[in-house]
């Protein structure tokens, strides 16, 4: 492929949360748009298989140990991607667990695990990132946050919380740092057919959160690591803030 076809070619990216889902999707579309890529998450057997078929087809890969509840582990695996991959110039915060159910007689472990997983770790990540970017004038942060960032229902709470933290997190980093090259974005998908449901612990609210899905033609993984990928190959005066890619049967 030519350079033209590959608008990534040069650039190093890291993706939290690669092995499965939207993360997995993404880091195929960032490779073979010719990114060098850092996958990252906790489940290493399902990296080493990503990793796999990445150096297959010719893409420099590094393979992250990183829980990213972990603020040493989310430097670690920033400094490593800068060391052994020469740089680092998109970071997508996708890691993340929806643990969803009532608020009334929930396990607040549930809620420990979501705040500390889809707000801390996100924000841990993108600190130990910013100051690289900033230095080098120029890269993209892409949080992944949800429809759940936008729209709170009973039986969501916390998730809804933890998303509305990321939109805000984003925003306001934005506004710092924009006029100084680096762009953070935002991708707000609707209901992924991934393996996200199926760690809820309330069973009630898995059942329904199942039954939503199975209700409507939901977005593949790759319609969302598309939207990613558009994100990041604009020309460097154009950022993309935000993006809401629901599926054509979500009404919410
Ligand atoms: N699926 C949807 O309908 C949907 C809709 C809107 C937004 N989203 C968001 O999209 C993102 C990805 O979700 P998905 O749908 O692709 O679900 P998924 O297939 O379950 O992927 C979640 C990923 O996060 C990783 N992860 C979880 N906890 C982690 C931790 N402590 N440290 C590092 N990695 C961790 C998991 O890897 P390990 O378990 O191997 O660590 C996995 O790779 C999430 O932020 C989710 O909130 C999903």
């Amino acid at each position: 492929m030519n350079e033209v076809a590959r608008p990534l070619s040069g650039r190093v990216a890291l993706v939290t949360g690669a092995s499965s889902g939207i993360g997995e999707a993404t880091a195929m579309a960032l490779a073979e748009a010719g990114a060098a890529v850092a996958v990252g998450a906790r489940r290493r057997d399902r990296l080493e298989g990503l990793a796999r078929k990445l150096t297959d087809s010719g893409t420099r890969v590094l393979t992250l140990d990183l829980d990213v509840t972990d603020e040493a582990a989310c430097r670690d695996a920033v400094a490593r991607t800068r060391a052994e991959l020469g740089g680092l110039d998109v970071l997508v915060n996708n890691a993340g667990v929806m643990l969803l159910g009532t608020l009334v007689g929930a396990d607040t472990e549930d809620w420990r695990r979501m705040v500390d997983t889809n707000v801390m770790g996100l924000m841990y990540m993108t600190h130990a990132a910013i100051d690289g970017m900033l230095e080098q004038g120029s890269g993209d942060v892409v949080n992944i946050s949800s429809t759940a960032g936008r729209t709170a229902r009973a039986g969501a709470g916390v998730y809804n919380a933890s998303k509305w933290a990321v939109n805000a997190f984003s925003e306001s980093l934005r506004q710092e740092v924009t006029a100084r090259g680096v762009r953070i974005s935002l991708v707000e998908p609707g209901a992924v057919e991934t393996e996200l449901r199926s760690h809820i612990t309330q069973p009630e609210a898995k059942a329904a959160a199942l039954a939503h899905a199975e209700s409507m033609r939901s977005l593949q993984p790759d319609d969302v690591a598309r939207a990613i990928l558009y994100v990041v190959t604009q020309p460097p005066h154009v950022a993309v803030n935000e993006v809401l890619v629901r599926p054509t049967d979500q009404e919410r």
